[in-house]
């Protein structure tokens, strides 16, 4: 079996959150499977810092953007630490405009006013992006049985398939186009790249496609929905979030498209990829420990506490966050009860990068509680290990959590996840109830109500047990520790989703 993925963000080239660990992982692990797999995704300026070697091929094409014609261009390079390749899309005045350092990211940049706006012409960036995908194939000669779509920025590329390249693509390739099959991974619904709807003919649409059934949605054209439409299966990243956005609450309005496809529709909870999240051999801890001997994590602790200068102390509770500064993560829980559990003394430190009032937020509590709270206000990879490894307790009381990562990583590094029950969350983190307790199954602390009573009920009742029971600490913290959070589980279950769709031709 061949399979091609197509995601704007892949870990090692560009990333903005978990998307990319996802796409730098999945491949690797089907590819273990034996499925021929390879990755396409545009050339960001980020990219050509990555520490993989990129090289340009003598593939080049050229398409209509409206009145224009576009060139675009491969480059290759392959997955850090595997043998996948991956192909990159060049098109400079496209991809290649992003600079941390100026506020300029792949899909937004800051403006003097200090505001995050997207960047004005990513419909035809994406809709750019989504045939260069189909281009690749022929490009490349690799036509997959399955094109693995991931999130809005690859939405048009079915469209694109079944639209053009199917019927009117070269004769001899017709047959070729005919026969891909496509997978569409939801990872975020609230995010959809949502567009003016005079862009149609921008990108080569019909208007006839401008219609409720396919891709308008509220006067606008919608990526998202345009995935969702034409693909032949439909997956998101957990079991209950699967769920969740076939309801108004979380389906962000697309929970009718989605109940009508519900058939086709099914969750599969992501993976960590062990070569970068292991705390026995990440190579950025001040000490390595494993589930037999958590000894080293005390060092990490000191380290931690060190680095943000708050006093280094084994015994007071530290508490940590790794995140996008959004308001799907919860910052405004955190905003309403961190100052009471801070004047009991524990300890806080977060990194993050995104929305001004989260950073506004998190510098002012650090303002007042200078000697208890860190924050380090960016984007830091190493840092973001020497947290997960140092930290006691996680925090993730998302609002939403299609499936989230770093309360996986918490599990994997002895760190306790309080978080809220919701999406990935409720399936991956069990709450340390009495009878789960008793089954040997509790892995941390969960709450329901989007409310800061039940979030610090859920903390209180996180630090009675780090404080009063350490011997049911060290048990809860050993399950996480030694459960398999693997690729390889989540890979089987992609690969016969993809049998599942292929059956079907
Ligand atoms: P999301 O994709 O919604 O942001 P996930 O939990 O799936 O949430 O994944 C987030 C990923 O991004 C994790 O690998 C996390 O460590 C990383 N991350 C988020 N913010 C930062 C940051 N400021 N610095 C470094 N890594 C970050
Ligand atoms: C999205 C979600 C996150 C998920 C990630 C990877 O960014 O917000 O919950 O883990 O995608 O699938």
């Amino acid at each position: 079996m061949k399979c091609l993925h197509a995601a704007s963000e892949v870990a090692g080239f560009a990333k903005t959150g978990g998307l990319a660990d996802v796409v730098a992982a999945l491949p690797l692990a089907l590819q273990a499977r034996g499925i021929d797999c390879a990755v396409v995704m545009p050339l960001y300026r980020a990219c050509r810092n990555s520490t993989q070697p990129l090289k340009p091929l003598d593939l080049r094409f050229r398409l209509p953007m409206g009145n224009r014609i576009v060139e675009g261009r491969l480059w290759e390079s392959t997955l850090p630490g595997g043998a996948v390749p991956v192909y990159l899309v060049e098109q400079p005045d496209y991809f290649e405009r992003d600079d941390r350092a100026t506020g300029r990211g792949i899909y937004q940049f800051t403006n003097d006013a200090g505001e995050t706006l997207d960047y004005e012409d990513n419909s035809a960036r994406y809709g750019f992006f989504a045939r260069a995908i189909l281009e690749a194939m022929r490009l490349l000669n690799f036509w997959p049985d399955i094109l693995h779509l991931h999130d809005w920025q690859t939405g048009l590329a079915g469209v694109y398939l079944h639209e053009i390249y199917q019927p009117h693509g070269k004769p001899d390739l017709r047959g070729r186009y005919a026969s891909v099959r496509n997978v569409f991974t939801i990872h975020n619904l609230a995010y959809q790249g949502m567009f003016w709807h005079l862009d149609m003919p921008m990108l080569g649409l019909p208007w006839g496609l401008y219609t409720m059934e396919r891709l308008e949605f509220h006067g606008k054209i919608n990526f998202m929905k345009a995935g969702i439409i034409e693909a032949d299966r439909i997956s998101t990243v957990s079991p209950t979030y699967a769920k969740e956005i076939q309801t108004t609450l979380l389906g962000c309005g697309l929970h009718g498209v989605l109940m009508q496809r519900n058939r086709h529709l099914t969750g599969i909870v992501n993976g960590i990829d062990e070569r970068v999240w292991d705390p026995s051999l990440d190579p950025h801890l001040a000490a390595r420990y494993d589930g037999a001997n958590i000894t080293g994590k005390a060092r990490c602790k000191a380290a931690l506490q060190q680095h943000f200068k708050l006093d280094v102390n084994p015994g007071t509770p530290l508490l940590a966050c790794v995140s996008r500064l959004a308001a799907q993560k919860g910052f405004d829980l955190i905003e309403s009860i961190a100052p009471s559990f801070l004047r009991r003394g524990v300890q806080l430190a977060i990194l993050g990068d995104g929305d001004k009032v989260y950073r506004a937020m998190l510098l002012k509590l650090r303002d007042e509680f200078p000697h208890q709270v860190g924050v380090h206000l960016g984007y830091d990879e190493v840092l973001a290990h020497r947290i997960e490894a140092g930290a006691d307790i996680y925090l993730m009381p998302s609002k939403y959590e299609p499936c989230g990562l770093n309360q996986l990583y918490s599990l994997k590094y002895g760190t306790i996840p309080v978080v809220r029950a919701t999406g990935g969350l409720a399936d991956t983190v069990v709450d340390a109830s009495t009878e789960n307790f008793a089954m040997g199954r509790a892995t941390g602390f969960a709450f329901l109500p989007y409310t800061p009573a039940a979030f610090a009920q859920a903390l209180e009742r996180a630090l009675a047990m780090y404080r009063d029971q350490p011997k049911q600490w060290q048990l809860l913290r050993q399950t996480g520790m030694l459960q398999d959070w693997s690729w390889r589980r989540s890979a089987g279950e992609y690969e016969r989703l993809y049998q599942e769709t292929l059956q079907e031709i």
